[in-house]
């Protein structure tokens, strides 16, 4: 859905962009104008001409740049449009000569240059406006002509040196005076096209010389000058002025001929709406005139009032034009600004459209969904009802079922309660009574408590889980109360050879305990260490005291808790990954619930062994409700608590027994069971016992005939065992009896897998262990049958079985020595790679007589075939296989066969 939204947003803004993208004006050609100066108004009509025309051809853009009437700054300017790479350019050089290089730069760019008004050197530009300058000059001198019958003088003020209109307008005007002796240009004052450049020198000049009938000025603005500086010398009606021009407008040429300031003006047109034109017809690809020369006339008296009016008349239309104009670019923005409303609406409706189709397709999405829904509904809800009914009848069920088991529980706790006071009755009498019966009556002591002790585990569990467990705190000393505990693990640690330190800090520290659970709070703590610590380990119980609690450290130098199992410890039917000996996984559970009704803590840390530490808060405010007792009693704790009296136990010595008796390996870390098996299976059998530790490399000294192995054991597991010893040369033969509590279908498996021969489930009966033992030696009876009697076809054949392959190896290594009399027994176990004990042990198990024996065996086997099959004599024979005695040869096979080799050869 939010993809969709997403998408939808996507769709929007792409669309708003396309539609505004239209409003974007297509890609306009630019024309670039320098503008030698903008001072004066034939300029300013100049520029506004161009833009008029401009205006007309919606595809132009005009930029005009004012060079101010400075050289540098034009060339520059031309630069600046060159580098913008404009479409055309139009320039009004100031001058010719410095202007013509940087024109020449933009031709070869390739922009066309249109130059108006003043000419630059050269032909290097791509077309020329502008008037006739030399016709100018002449037609102003034909005006003078016409005008005058005698003779006359003539002032000429001529225009800005070095630009072409002044030089031009004078050769002009001299050219054709000089056909005219009568006419005389008498002065010439140099001028910069204003009236400031030439009013002092003229005012100068009529102070000094004969009044002139004409002065001829390059332009209306000197000519102004000329007037008023006649004016002031009230010469004014003395003197014709001739301007150039003829400027339209207030001040301009047109009106100071109707004053009667100036006598003529010729109309000098600026020629910018036809630049434009002809820029416009450059960028369409039409073909214009290099030259193009604007029409000049002469407006004087005469045709001034036709001329005015025809100029009102243009200025007239220019301005509607203008306006036009104006009101055509008002209406473009208007309709360019609607247009892109009407993009902007068809964009939203069609968003509409689209949103109005989405939502009624969501509509009836979730409609349909909404259905599915409430049928799924519906079926969840039988569904639940049949579970919530199920899940209530297997409450009900469950419930019985735990009530049962607890009362159950209940029961187990009196007949057991009953044993254990009566065999304890027992053990209490005169020793002489139980001489040789005093470890079994300990072991039915011990074994009872500790299962009261579970039994007792399992009810409180129940009585925890009900929440109906109540506190009864007492004040207690804890130094004293925790050192009875300990003292009851004293004789445990001698047994096992663990260092038990106490240190018990404040002997006068009292805090308020229910003392039958923290009694079996700590027990459970100090037995778990003891579980866990190897021979020669520590235990250390600390007791540390701060101002609002008590702690209890129990450190031990045992295998340790892996760091991610800290937590998960101290959940029910937890078992620790390092832990693989039998244990309900209650013991540490109730511990923690017990010390948090005390409001206190249990934690467990591991660094090089365990490290519990249990914290209690000291005074009794923390009880709320909870009746708490004052009196410190003595504390007696249960009896279920309390470690046997170890009787030392002797282990059980083997009876005497034939040297041919088979041996067996007991590997079982319960010394209770290997004490009670090896008692019973060493009146048949040499036994010997391993606690799992040192399994292996008991078996590799002793090569038992039969191993016994648990699978629960402290460092390597069962299976592990069972398969190192299955793939070793050396026991692989040994028949081998898992006797484990694990009676499910993937450890048999894999207990079969590993190459156990027999799976014995605890609780077993004796006597089927002992027939497994028996059927399990008879089976290699009837192997080692096999073995001895078709030794000669182990030869050649590739055999899956070890045992087969490791008699053909042994077979084939005789063989080749068979006639070495010196081949030795270490010789032949150094090249089957095992010790010569491993060697006769492996032999005598697998063929029931020693390996010299077989060796023998061997060498009169082959006598007797070479007696019967070659034509060797006695001698030859006794040498060949081996013998360096050929009587001693023959007492040998006597022996064997009861026939001489002699006899047998005749
Ligand atoms: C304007 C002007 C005109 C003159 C022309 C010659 O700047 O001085 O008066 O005719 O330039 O280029």
């Amino acid at each position: 859905m939010r993809s969709l939204i997403k998408l939808s947003l996507r769709i929007f803004i792409c669309l708003i962009i396309v539609s505004c993208s239209g409003e974007k004006e297509a890609d306009k050609y630019k024309i670039g104008f320098s503008q030698a100066m903008t001072t004066d108004n034939w300029r300013k009509e100049m520029n506004k001409s161009m833009r008029v025309e401009a205006s007309m051809h919606p595809d132009l853009e005009l930029e005009i740049k004012d060079a101010g009437n400075h050289i540098a700054k034009q060339i520059t300017q031309i630069d600046d449009f060159i580098q913008e790479k404009v479409d055309v350019l139009i320039v009004s050089p100031i001058q010719s000569i410095p202007i013509t290089p940087v024109i020449e730069k933009a031709m070869n760019a390739g922009i066309p240059v249109i130059v108006i008004d003043r000419k630059i050197e050269g032909r290097n530009f791509t077309a020329y406006v502008g008037a006739n300058n030399i016709e100018i000059g002449r037609n102003a001198a034909k005006y003078i002509i016409s005008h005058s019958e005698n003779e006359a003088t003539i002032i000429e003020i001529t225009g800005q040196e070095g630009s072409s209109p002044a030089h031009e307008r004078s050769i002009g005007f001299k050219n054709t005076l000089d056909s005219v002796p009568e006419l005389q240009i008498t002065y010439s004052i140099k001028g910069d096209w204003e009236k400031a450049s030439i009013k002092d020198r003229l005012s100068s000049l009529l102070d000094t010389v004969k009044t002139p009938d004409y002065i001829f000025c390059h332009n209306d603005r000197m000519a102004m000058g000329a007037w008023e500086v006649a004016r002031s010398k009230s010469l004014e009606d003395d003197i014709k002025i001739i301007g150039v021009d003829g400027l339209f407008g207030p001040n301009g040429g047109i009106q100071m001929v109707k004053d009667g300031l100036l006598d003529a003006t010729l109309l000098y047109p600026t020629g910018g709406a036809e630049a434009i034109k002809m820029a416009s017809d450059l960028i369409q690809g039409e073909n214009i005139n290099k030259y193009n020369i604007l029409r000049t006339v002469v407006i004087d008296s005469v045709n001034v009032d036709i001329m005015q009016n025809q100029f009102d008349k243009m200025n007239q239309q220019q301005n509607d034009i203008e306006q036009q104009q104006a009101v055509i670019d008002e209406q473009i923005e208007t309709y360019n600004s609607q247009s892109a409303l009407i993009r902007i609406m068809i964009v939203l409706l069609l968003l509409l459209l689209f949103l109005t189709g989405w939502s009624i397709y969501l509509v009836v999405r979730i409609k349909k969904s909404k259905r599915e829904l409430e049928i799924n509904n519906k079926k969840i809800i039988v569904q639940r009802n049949q579970i919530e009914n199920f899940a209530e009848k297997l409450k009900v069920s469950n419930e019985s079922k735990i009530n049962f088991f607890t009362a159950l529980s209940h029961e187990f706790k009196t007949p057991l309660t009953l044993i254990t006071s009566s065999i304890e009755s027992i053990a209490d009498r005169p020793n002489k009574e139980l001489k040789g019966i005093s470890h079994e009556t300990n072991l039915i002591i011990n074994n009872s408590r500790r299962l009261l002790r579970l039994i007792n585990e399992l009810l409180d569990f129940r009585k925890l889980e009900n929440g109906t467990y109540n506190i009864k705190p007492v004040k207690t000393r804890i130094v004293p109360f925790l050192k009875n505990i300990v003292d009851d693990f004293r004789s445990e640690a001698v047994k096992r050879s663990v260092k038990l330190n106490f240190c018990p800090g404040n002997e006068d520290m009292e805090v308020y305990i229910d003392r039958d659970m923290m009694d079996k709070v700590f027990f459970n703590i100090l037995s778990n260490a003891f579980k866990f610590t190897p021979k020669n380990g520590n235990i250390l119980v600390a007791v540390n005291e701060s101002e609002n609690e008590v702690s209890i450290i129990f450190k031990d130098s045992g295998i340790g808790i892996p760091k991610e199992e800290f937590k998960r410890i101290f959940d029910p039917y937890m078992q620790g990954s390092n832990n693989l000996k039998p244990s309900s996984g209650l013991g540490l559970f109730i511990s923690k619930q017990f010390v948090e009704l005390h409001e206190g803590s249990i934690s467990v840390s591991s660094h090089q062994g365990a490290e519990f530490k249990i914290s209690i808060p000291k005074g009794k405010a923390h009880f709320k409700d909870v009746d708490v007792s004052e009196i410190e009693t003595d504390f007696q704790s249960s009896t279920s608590y309390k470690l046997p009296e170890t009787i030392p136990a002797e282990e059980p010595g083997n009876v005497a027994l034939d040297k041919n008796a088979e041996t067996v390996l007991i590997i079982e870390d319960n010394t209770d069971l290997s004490y009670v098996l090896k008692k019973k299976l060493s009146t048949d059998y040499h036994v010997y016992l391993s606690d799992g530790t040192d399994g292996i490399e008991k078996a590799l000294e002793i090569i038992p005939d039969v191993i016994i192995c648990d699978l629960n054991l402290p460092t390597k597991n069962g299976f592990e065992i069972c398969g190192e010893l299955k793939s070793d040369l050396r026991t692989s033969h040994i028949p081998t009896i898992i006797l484990t509590a694990l009676d499910d279908k993937e450890s048999r498996l894999k207990a079969l897998k590993a190459g156990a021969d027999t799976y014995i489930t605890k609780p077993f009966n004796y006597e089927i262990l002992r027939e497994s033992l028996k059927s399990a030696l008879y089976n290699r009876e009837k192997l080692r049958y096999y073995y001895t009697n078709r030794i000669d076809e182990v030869k050649d054949e590739h055999f899956e079985n070890a045992e087969q392959n490791f008699l053909k190896d042994l077979n084939a290594f005789i063989d080749e020595n068979l006639r070495d009399p010196d081949f030795s027994v270490e010789e032949l176990a150094g090249k089957l790679n095992i010790s010569r004990v491993q060697l006769y042990r492996k032999v005598k198990a697998l063929l029931g007589i020693s390996i010299s024996e077989y060796i023998s065996a061997q060498r009169l086997n082959k006598a007797r075939n070479l007696l019967q099959q070659s034509d060797m004599n006695i001698s030859e024979i006794a040498y060949e296989v081996g013998y360096s005695s050929p009587g001693y040869f023959s007492t040998s096979f006597k022996n064997k066969y009861g026939i001489s080799p002699k006899q047998l050869k005749s």
